[in-house]
């Protein structure tokens, strides 16, 4: 599988949940829609590439167990919850429930929002370790009180790699009556995801991480009552639309002039690639490597597991707590001196060796760490154990 993917060989990479790594076939896949465009970009952006989002949208829906006409592409997540936010009407003194454990810039999306608002958003502590998905629902839900309208939560935390029980949550939510806002940017193509069945009413995710797609390709998934009313985030040519397609919804949110958007259409090219490698297999056996491992590192670094080491909260990335003063010395001298390239995350008062493992990984790049960081312990103070 290594040799599938575009990876410079003389790196140990063990990030691919930060920015995911885009197999050949589909590289290619990718590069042959930007050529097809460059060769007669006016028949290519009037003519086909409304069937091809068409054919690509259909696709990603049937992977993520949705109808076509629910979900729309995006760059990125971040860009998916601002179109929310901006359309969440919020009044002063009302809560966003969340975690501790979210990605920064969707805090920080919420910061902007609140300060316009008034509204207040709550990063409810989860703790650490966590011992259980009760633990970690009981803790969420005593961040809940009578202001509470919106509920956000990651379904896989970035700097701790934990999975969250959203399911449970999203189904609580609803019968307190709340709108669900669900951030499953680290989900698709790597735990299992049937949007029918968690019924949130948004969900964004990313096809450039664990599906391995090229950069720049995510999706917000709507709730059919929300569609209607939602506003474009950058209003263009399918706003008063002279040419309506399917839905306003998709035309709103789908049209927006001559960005280049072969990293959607490719998606067919994406879940064909997936399927004819039994991906479910290779992730299964990914994860196997991810849990065989999480305790040796614990006791190289002297720390303790943030989590039970099991399938239930560990998917192909895990989160080493580490004690340090000096993550980003440590992560560069582990990616300059050792040519590893592993992330040090920082989270509330913790830092966290994350690792990812992929169809490119091997033992023997964990094996390479673990030696890495056995040397660095010896022979400076960037660790302390
Ligand atoms: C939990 C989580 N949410 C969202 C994102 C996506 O971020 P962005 O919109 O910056 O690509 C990430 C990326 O690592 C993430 O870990």
């Amino acid at each position: 599988m290594k040799s599938q993917f575009l990876l410079d060989t003389t790196i140990t990479y063990l990030n691919h949940g930060s920015f995911g790594a885009c197999p050949k076939p589909i590289f290619d896949a990718f590069q042959r829609f930007q050529l097809e465009l460059e060769t007669d970009p006016t028949d290519f952006i009037v003519k086909r590439q409304p069937n091809y989002l068409k054919t690509a949208r259909e696709s990603l829906a049937k992977f993520v167990g949705c109808e076509a006409q629910d979900l729309f592409f995006t760059s990125n997540p971040t860009f998916a919850i601002n179109v929310i936010m901006r359309n969440i009407k919020l009044n002063p003194g009302d809560e966003i429930l969340s975690t501790n454990h979210e990605y920064g810039a969707m805090d920080r999306t919420w910061n902007f929002y609140c300060k316009k608002s008034g509204a207040k958003y709550i990063r409810q502590n989860i703790s650490l370790p966590v011992t259980s998905k009760e633990q970690i629902i009981e803790e969420f839900w005593k961040g809940y009180n009578g202001n509470t309208k919106v509920v956000f939560l990651n379904q896989m935390s970035s700097a701790t790699a934990l999975i969250f029980p959203v399911k449970e949550i999203c189904d609580r939510a609803k019968e307190l009556g709340l709108i669900t806002i669900i951030d499953g940017a680290h989900v698709p193509g790597h735990i299992d995801l049937n949007l029918t069945e968690l019924n949130p009413d948004y969900y964004t995710g990313t096809l450039h991480k664990w599906m391995l797609a090229p950069k720049g390709s995510s999706f917000l998934y709507v709730k059919k009552e929300w569609q209607n009313d939602l506003e474009p985030l950058v209003v263009s040519w399918g706003y008063e639309s002279v040419a309506p397609g399917e839905s306003q919804f998709l035309d709103y949110h789908e049209l927006q002039g001559t960005r280049d958007i072969s990293a959607f259409l490719c998606t067919p090219n994406v879940v064909e690639f997936l399927e004819k490698n039994d991906w479910k297999t290779v992730s299964k056996n990914c994860k196997q490597i991810v849990l065989n491992n999480y305790q040796r590192f614990c006791d190289l670094l002297n720390t303790e597991p943030i989590a039970p080491i099991t399938g239930e909260f560990l998917g192909q990335m895990a989160s080493i707590p580490v004690n340090t003063n000096k993550p980003a010395e440590l992560k560069n001298l582990l990616y300059n001196q050792y040519k590893i390239q592993v992330p040090v995350m920082s989270l509330n008062d913790g830092f966290y060796i994350r690792y990812s493992i992929n169809a490119y990984n091997s033992q023997a790049d964990l094996d390479r760490l673990y030696n890495a960081l056995e040397e660095i312990i010896s022979t400076t103070d960037l660790i302390k154990v």
